[in-house]
């Protein structure tokens, strides 16, 4: 960082070759010198207080945020040039002051009073240096690497990485208990949210579903105990039960259990279920929104659910049992009656039944209809129809689940985005013309 900036890549006096003993300062309660009260020492003084020193600043003049906490009593200002005796009964010292001899003649006291000196003007001269430091996830980090600008980029690097959860580091010391119910989006690894990495991170046991982004199930270091609780549709399954007990019992033994599902895990994720066996066995559950297919895919195609002008509702609908059956709850009458977007999920094999419903109560034949299957990976298939002949067009394209059906007028707009994005990355760009004629 600046206050490294003449830092050597062979550490100076004392000891060229020398590597800095890293150490983590307690502060609290303990005297620290100041000398200088510029951009450094403004820069500075704020992680020496944050750590509880006792600070007393003596410089003649100071920036207006030093003298903030002057008056307010944070910190002990001395409106006078350094005089030596000043580092008395200090643990530390910073030489921040803009003339070099001042800078030396404080390292030179604090060197025969045996306080660790740092130097803003010279890190060759120091006895002490600041790490690039930075914190995250409870984590604090300081780098060292004899060049300020690589040390400030290894630090962002980690500090980033223990944010996104990227850098798995998982606590031993205080563990998390419980179970975490992390909706991992639509399918895209980088739809995940940032709270949802992290604790993915931390986990001891993942217990995945089929649409969860598996591509993230990969990073996990190999003593995580990774269950595969896939529900393929038409498929072997895990009963919900087994599920449910396989969440209970390696959290029961101490382990933190990252349940990580598709979408979000409240939205016909059975999360709910989930939440309620944990809970009723004593275990702590964390939920961790997700990004649901049911908006996250039409948007990644960029088909807009509500659209200013044309609709302002939008219903997502489970179709995992057709209109008619005595097991659905769908009030597929007043559906049809509306003007609102329908969102279908879980229908790809019931569309036959659902066109003929929405029709015979009098939704239009030609409402136009799209589907999108895969929605963000790589295999995304998009497809257009209407009402009365999605499900031919649908099975001769050979579509196949998972797929989200969007009905509604918004389609239209959806087309018309797709044939203007389609213009655009066609056309060469805009370049202004050449000599200002
Ligand atoms: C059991 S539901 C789970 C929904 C999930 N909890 C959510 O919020 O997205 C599964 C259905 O979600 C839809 N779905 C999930 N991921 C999808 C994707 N990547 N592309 C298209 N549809 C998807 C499909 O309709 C699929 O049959």
């Amino acid at each position: 960082m600046a206050d490294q900036r003449n830092q050597p890549d062979h550490p100076g006096q004392p000891g060229e070759r020398e590597q800095a003993y890293l150490l983590g300062l307690r502060l609290g309660g303990k005297k620290v010198v100041v000398v200088g009260g510029g951009a450094v020492a403004t820069r500075r003084v704020p992680a020496l207080l944050a750590a509880g020193a006792d600070i007393t600043l003596v410089s003649p003049g100071i920036t207006p945020g030093l003298e903030d906490l002057a008056t307010s009593g944070r910190i002990t200002w001395l409106a006078r040039a350094y005089q030596p005796g000043d580092c008395a009964g200090a643990w530390l010292a910073c030489a921040c002051a803009s003339g070099r001899e001042v800078n030396e003649q404080v390292a030179l006291e604090a060197d025969a009073q045996r306080v660790w000196c740092v130097r803003a003007d010279d890190a060759g001269a120091s006895s002490a240096w600041t790490p690039a430091a930075g914190g995250a996830a409870g984590v604090q980090v300081g780098v060292l690497s004899g060049d300020p600008r690589r040390s400030a980029a290894v630090r962002d690097a980690i500090t980033n990485g223990l944010s996104a959860g990227t850098i798995s580091a998982r606590h031993w010391r205080r563990r998390r208990p419980g179970v975490a119910l992390i909706g991992g989006g639509p399918g895209d690894p980088g739809l995940i949210t940032v709270r949802g990495r992290q604790l993915l991170a931390e986990a001891d046991v993942v217990v995945a579903d089929h649409l969860a982004p598996r591509e993230l199930l990969a990073e996990l270091p190999p003593d995580v105990l990774v269950i595969d609780a896939a529900k393929i549709p038409y498929g072997r399954s895990m009963t919900q039960r087994e599920i449910n007990d396989l969440l209970i019992s390696h959290a029961a033994s101490g382990r933190f259990v990252v349940r990580l599902k598709g979408g979000d895990p409240f939205v016909f994720g059975r999360g709910g279920e989930e939440m309620l066996a944990c809970l009723r066995a004593g275990i702590p559950v964390t939920v961790v929104p997700g990004v649901t297919s049911a908006v996250g895919v039409p948007a990644a195609a960029g088909v807009p659910v509500t659209h200013r002008g044309i609709v302002q509702d939008f219903h997502v609908i489970s179709v995992h049992v057709p209109p008619g059956d005595e097991r659905s709850s769908v009030d597929w009458e007043s559906l049809a009656r509306g003007t609102g977007t329908l969102i279908l999920l879980m229908a790809v094999n019931r569309l036959g039944a659902v066109a003929e419903a929405l029709i015979r109560f009098g939704r239009a034949a030609t409402t136009p209809v799209t589907v999108i299957a895969d929605g963000t990976m790589p295999t995304q298939r998009t497809m257009y129809a209407t009402l009365e002949n999605m499900e031919r067009r649908v099975a001769d394209a050979g579509l196949r689940p998972p797929a989200v059906v969007v009905i509604g007028e918004v389609v239209t707009i959806a087309a018309e985005l797709a044939g203007l994005a389609r213009d655009v990355a066609t056309t060469p760009p805009l370049v202004p013309p050449a000599g200002g004629g």
